[in-house]
């Protein structure tokens, strides 16, 4: 049994009433941000750089140099947005956060606009999640009457307002220029880039667009220091990070650990898999990861370690699937997911995902056409590079990699249903 549990983010999780502001401070909640007033915004930027964070929403993309990129010269405000819209199939890490601890993401918010000289931040929540919504504005209410929030937090004479903003449910949302879209009023769909959201984002002003868990990894950085956050992880993956274990596992959940822990060792934590279920595949960031398979059970789930295995650490949502699944069964669904997510601006995605539903329809029902795995793959790599965002390239990572490791199953979908091969149970996923 491994003990490499790190709990920081998920400290808290099981206290009573672990939300409000009175038990956030009965453990030593906002003790960072009377800290971080003391830092200028620029050493603040320079800590968050050190320390190494990397963007916890998917791409790993370092939190301080992207704050470094914030043009200061530029007479515009400035605004920080948290892409709270969590939707990657098997991603569950940011809702119980905001949950379980919203002054936890608060405190980070406020140091962060502190970084960037935002005076005003949005939290952009996926839609169907209105207990989360109403939970983080009680939690911003409790804030601004702690004097942690508004014209002079903590007698500083800095000033920052935090809205808390429901989305209507569109997985593109949480592309961050839909999101900026979106949260001008207007039908979410992604910009071109550049220029990035940093040079013109929310209102074309300088825009720091960051996820949930990055912003609450930072209130813990100030505490502990370079050191400490380095300590965990490895050395370009560094520090902690929450892990959604889901599946055919005994104890699904979130796994707050280093980077750079294996499945093996997760899969420890959460009791192994349930009974009788031998691992048959896995997404190591949610369906928009290439699958890997029991072969890669001690890749290092850092951002190199899982590229080098040939997918991508992504949200660091483990879906774990044992031999009853159907793998074809499994990517038309995700297949079906993104076809009725697509945004529709652009011809590869729009078309190309209809038509992937179509192939795989016939394949799942065993009525496949011969050369239709060939078309399948064709259709992916023109979608694949040619997508004006990312959901497209998404959309063909769970085909490709399928068919690379069990192409045997989509050549029995020429003549045999995926239920025959695979009979639907009350235990199976899919
Ligand atoms: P990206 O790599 O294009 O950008 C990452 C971040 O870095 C963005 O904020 C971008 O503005 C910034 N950036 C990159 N280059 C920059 C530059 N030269 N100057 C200034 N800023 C720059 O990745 P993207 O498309 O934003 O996100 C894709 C990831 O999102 C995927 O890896 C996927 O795992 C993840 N994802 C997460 C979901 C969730 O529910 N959390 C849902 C779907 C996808
Ligand atoms: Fe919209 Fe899909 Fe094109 Fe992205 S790739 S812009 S979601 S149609």
């Amino acid at each position: 049994m491994t003990d490499t549990l790190t709990p920081v983010l998920t400290d808290n999780w099981d206290q009573d009433n672990a939300w409000t502001l009175a038990a956030y401070e009965q453990r030593g909640g906002y003790e960072a941000l009377k800290q971080a007033v003391r830092i200028a915004p620029d050493e603040l930027i320079t800590l968050v750089k050190d320390a190494g964070l990397r963007g916890r929403g998917g791409a790993g993309f370092p939190t301080g140099m992207k704050w470094s990129f914030i043009p200061q010269d530029n007479p515009k405000p400035k605004y920080l947005v948290v892409n709270a819209d969590e939707s990657e199939p098997g991603t569950c890490k940011d809702i119980p956060l905001m949950m379980a601890s919203p002054h936890t993401l608060i405190e980070g918010v406020i140091i962060s606009s502190r970084a960037i000289r935002a005076e005003k931040a949005f939290i952009y929540v996926r839609g169907e999640v209105l207990h989360v919504v109403r939970r983080l504005r009680a939690a911003v209410r409790e804030a601004y009457e702690a004097g942690y929030l508004g014209e002079d937090i903590l007698g500083t004479g800095t000033r920052l307002d935090i809205v808390v903003h429901a989305g209507a449910g569109a997985y593109i949302c949480g592309e961050e220029t839909a999101l900026l879209d979106s949260l001008e009023g207007r039908r979410g769909q992604p910009r071109l880039r550049p220029p990035f959201p940093a040079v013109a984002g929310l209102y074309a002003s300088p825009t720091v667009i960051n996820n949930v868990e990055s912003i609450a990894s930072v209130p813990a950085i100030v505490r502990g220091g370079i050191e400490w956050f380095g300590s965990m992880g490895t050395e370009k993956s560094k520090g902690f990070t929450i892990y959604s274990l889901s599946g055919h596992v005994r104890r699904p959940g979130q796994y707050e650990a280093p980077l750079g822990i294996t499945l093996r060792e997760l899969l420890e934590l959460g009791g192994g898999m349930r009974e009788g279920a031998e691992l048959k595949f896995w997404t190591p960031g949610g369906s928009s990861t290439p699958i890997l398979t029991a072969e890669h059970l001690d890749v290092p789930l850092d951002y190199e370690g899982v590229s080098a295995a040939g997918s991508m650490l992504g949200t660091k949502a483990l879906q774990v699937f044992d031999q009853t699944t159907s793998v074809v069964r499994a990517v038309l669904r995700w297949t079906e997911f993104y076809k009725h997510e697509s945004c529709g601006k652009c011809t590869p995605c729009r078309e190309g995902t209809w038509w992937m539903v179509q192939i795989l329809r016939r394949l799942d029902n065993g009525e496949g056409q011969p050369g239709d795995i060939e078309l399948l793959q064709d259709l992916c790599s023109n979608i694949l590079g040619r997508s004006f965002c990312a959901l497209g390239d998404g959309a063909t990572s769970p085909i490709t990699s399928a068919i690379e490791y069990f192409r045997d199953e989509f050549e029995a979908g020429m003549n045999t249903p995926s239920s025959e091969l695979f009979p639907p149970s009350a235990s199976t996923l899919f």
